[in-house]
């Protein structure tokens, strides 16, 4: 685990704003961003962050001033990344299945659209929205760490590509004008084959259409959670340059070519803290029972996720552990059979790289309150970014009445 957040800060930073609590560090975050902006060094090129993995206000604003545009799944993503700065040609709306309203939404505010469905884009076509639209393309290809992020290929997203003649049908009959097609093969490859045949897909596609302003090859960029070998960000450059470069000549003109990777810009910025609760033998198990739920970080319930996890505790006897969270259901276990350092009720328990789909995942599953979010600034002084939900916001989404209880 890196060395970001040593165990004396690590306590003062629960004192002072509770556990669980999830802190970042801007240091990385920026580091992360001028990496991805600099994977093709060709002027037309142009890194979109995939807001979904984090959406925290204050992290957009730290990736805007960093030269990233960003993209938007929803109004919510829209409103956020507009509180952050971002102008709406820096928003490019990627929803799947979503209302009329959501579109317009999007359209009134001047933010470029992608239709991810010849449904959707045949009711967009039909609606009195703006005529220069994007498609998404699966490319029958996917990647990814768990299936149910695998996005290319058999999955819900995007127009495969056998119906992009229908594409072109309906611009036609709706006079649409297709600015720009995207596509996201799935999260977290750390080999960038499927990425880089994706591409070439993407690119044969795009040369049947030409009127485009801009190709987006999607996201996907991994980081190693369990010791894996860094995506080899320069070798991946060095080939995407080549294929754009020969894509470009072809086309005959210059258009803005995007990558979108969420994880790789925030994943490592961020730890989650929490408290150990409880230890206890089950039938032979050692349970260690913390507030960090499911409610808080989902991904190794959802997706059985590896997260390197430390305790900060002065025992030295170690164990087999069972480390689990504060939710009412026996699947809430943020990891099995993990040989630690057993902690007693009170320590400190660190899970690492939790910067990316963490906080922007949490729920209040069981009512439980989401944690606050801190940011480690540049100079190293910690500055709260998100409050601790509070109960009375819980309560008053529900029921004015109940709001007494929580005085
Ligand atoms: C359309 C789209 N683009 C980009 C991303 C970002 O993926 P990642 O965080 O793995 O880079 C996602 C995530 O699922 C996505 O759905």
């Amino acid at each position: 685990m890196p060395e970001r957040l040593t165990p004396e800060q690590s306590y003062a930073l629960v004192s002072k704003y509770g556990s669980p609590l999830y802190v970042y560090d801007e240091t990385l975050v920026r580091e992360r961003c001028r990496e991805i902006s600099g994977l093709v060094s060709l002027p037309f090129f142009a890194a979109n962050y995939s807001a979904k993995a984090n959406t925290n206000i204050e992290l957009l604003k730290i990736i805007r001033s960093e030269g990233l545009r960003v993209d938007a799944m929803s109004p919510g993503e829209i409103l956020a990344e507009t509180a952050a700065g971002f102008q709406p040609d820096e928003i490019f709306f990627i929803p799947n299945n979503v209302s009329i309203e959501e579109l317009r939404f999007a359209a009134e505010r001047g933010i470029m659209t992608s239709l991810d469905s010849l449904s959707q884009l045949e009711q967009y076509g039909k609606a009195r929205l703006p005529r220069r639209v994007a498609f998404r393309l699966n490319p029958g290809v996917g990647a990814g760490h768990s299936d149910k992020v695998v996005t290319g290929g058999k999955s819900k997203f995007g127009i495969e590509t056998k119906d992009v003649r229908r594409v072109q049908e309906l611009a036609a009959r709706y006079g649409l004008s297709i600015a720009g097609i995207n596509q996201h093969i799935g999260s977290l490859f750390l080999q960038s084959n499927e990425y880089l045949q994706a591409a070439a897909t993407l690119f044969e596609i795009a040369a049947g259409f030409p009127e485009l302003a801009f190709l987006d090859m999607g996201g996907g960029f991994g980081v190693p959670y369990h010791g894996e070998a860094r995506l080899d960000l320069e070798e991946l450059g060095q080939k995407l340059t080549r294929v754009i470069q020969d894509f470009i000549s072809k086309y005959g003109r210059e258009i803005t070519i995007m990558v979108e990777p969420g994880r790789y810009i925030c994943a490592e910025s961020g730890t989650l803290l929490g408290t150990v609760h409880s230890v206890k033998e089950n039938y032979g198990e050692t349970y260690v029972g913390t507030d960090i739920g499911f409610n808080t970080l989902m991904r190794p319930v959802l997706y059985d996720s590896w997260h390197e996890i430390r305790f900060f505790t002065a025992s030295t006897e170690r164990r087999r552990l069972t480390i689990t969270g504060n939710i009412c259901e026996s699947g809430d276990v943020l990891a099995r059979d993990r040989e630690l350092p057993l902690p007693a009720p009170g320590d400190l328990v660190c899970i690492a790289n939790t910067g990316a789909y963490g906080y922007s995942m949490a729920s209040n599953y069981n009512l439980r309150l989401r944690p606050a979010e801190v940011l480690i600034d540049l100079s190293g002084q910690d500055r709260l970014i998100r409050h601790r939900d509070t109960y009375q916001a819980l309560m008053r989404n529900m029921l004015d009445e109940a709001l007494y209880l929580c005085q």
